[in-house]
């Protein structure tokens, strides 16, 4: 790995979360997909507790701990609009004492809901840098990061959605957590996004026991995942041995499909946890296809790993649509 933070060469994080996350039951949510009571468990990632709380938090731990050490003032990352990781960089930010740069692709023409909402309670300064597409969105970070070095400030970037190998290390001790709470964890169930979640796991945990259902963040993240693993551990992982569910995609990156719609509605409605339409409400959409299709079986220990992304729903055109079911009249 080639991020180091302090003499002796190794990162160190910064503490701005709650740990360990909880781990609970969902007996109504297993028998719904046809799992024993026992078989499945939630890690409650979605708890994490800084600013809404999710996954970003234990990679921010790690990232921010780095930028603090190289003694950056400003935390600057990208992201979609709608990003739950731009808006905990915020959250960082604001719980240190730095200001905090999100660059957004667009020109934010489209509504401010969601996590825009929390971004601009947070302190965030929103650059809408007209870029589409990964290369010119990093591309307009980097002139956001000069400018503000040109204004005297020390900025930091932050990886895309807080995806690096140093960001992995968070969810290397998530894997550890797990280890602990669920000695007989068979499968861990998780959204990839950006890729360092999945990898994190995947270093501390295995190959064999964790599943990323892919959200179409990235054109292909079996060699990113593969690369964050390989930063992580002595000996690499073959990319043919990481278990990616591709079948939850759909048309594309944040459009509600039937599968994700089904998802967020069962488990709602069995266990009251709330999921989120782009990245765990497909996370439970491929458990529940990994069910149907015998890759996760009865009698086993799966583990969903939420990783939060509530204010997403708010933010989502489609899924606040939801709403509108709840409207009784005359019971
Ligand atoms: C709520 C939520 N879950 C999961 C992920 C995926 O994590 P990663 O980007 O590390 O693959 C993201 C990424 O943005 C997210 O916001």
């Amino acid at each position: 790995m080639n991020t180091t933070d302090d003499a002796s060469g190794s990162p160190s994080p910064v503490p701005l979360g709650i740990w360990p996350t909880p781990v609970e039951p969902l007996p109504r949510l297993a028998a719904a997909l046809g799992l024993g009571g026992h078989d499945l468990l939630i890690k409650r990632d979605d708890l994490t507790g800084l600013g809404g709380g999710g996954n970003k938090v234990r990679k921010l731990e790690w990232t921010v701990g780095a930028a603090l050490a190289d003694g950056a003032d400003t935390l600057v990352t990208t992201g979609a609009p709608q990003s739950n990781h731009a808006r905990l960089t915020a959250a960082a930010a604001a719980r240190l004492g730095l200001r905090s740069v999100l660059v957004f692709p667009g020109t934010g023409s489209g509504s401010q809901s969601g996590n825009l909402v929390l971004d601009g309670l947070l302190g965030a300064r929103v650059v809408w840098s007209g870029a589409s597409g990964r290369a010119a969105l990093d591309a307009a970070a980097t002139a956001v990061c000069a400018r503000l070095e040109e204004e005297g400030a020390r900025p930091a970037l932050i990886p895309f959605g807080g995806s690096s190998a140093v960001g992995a290390l968070g969810y290397v001790r998530c894997g550890e957590e797990l280890m602990d709470q669920v000695p007989d964890l068979d499968t861990a169930v998780v959204a990839l996004g950006s890729g360092a979640t999945m990898a994190g796991l995947v270093a501390s945990l295995g190959p064999d026991r964790v599943i990323g259902v892919d959200t179409g963040a990235l054109g292909d993240p079996t060699p990113v995942v593969a690369a964050f693993v390989a930063d992580l551990l002595p000996e690499p992982v073959r990319p043919e041995r990481l278990r990616i569910r591709g079948d939850q995609i759909g048309s594309g990156y944040g459009t509600l499909t039937e599968g994700v719609k089904s998802a967020l509605t069962v488990t709602a409605r069995t266990e009251g946890i709330i999921l989120d339409p782009v990245y765990t409400g497909r996370a439970i959409a491929g458990l529940m296809a990994a069910v149907r299709d015998g890759d996760i079986r009865p009698g086993r220990t799966t583990v969903f790993v939420h990783t939060g992304g509530l204010p997403g729903l708010f933010g989502h055109p489609d899924a606040v649509a939801y709403g509108e079911n709840s409207v009784i009249s005359g019971l």
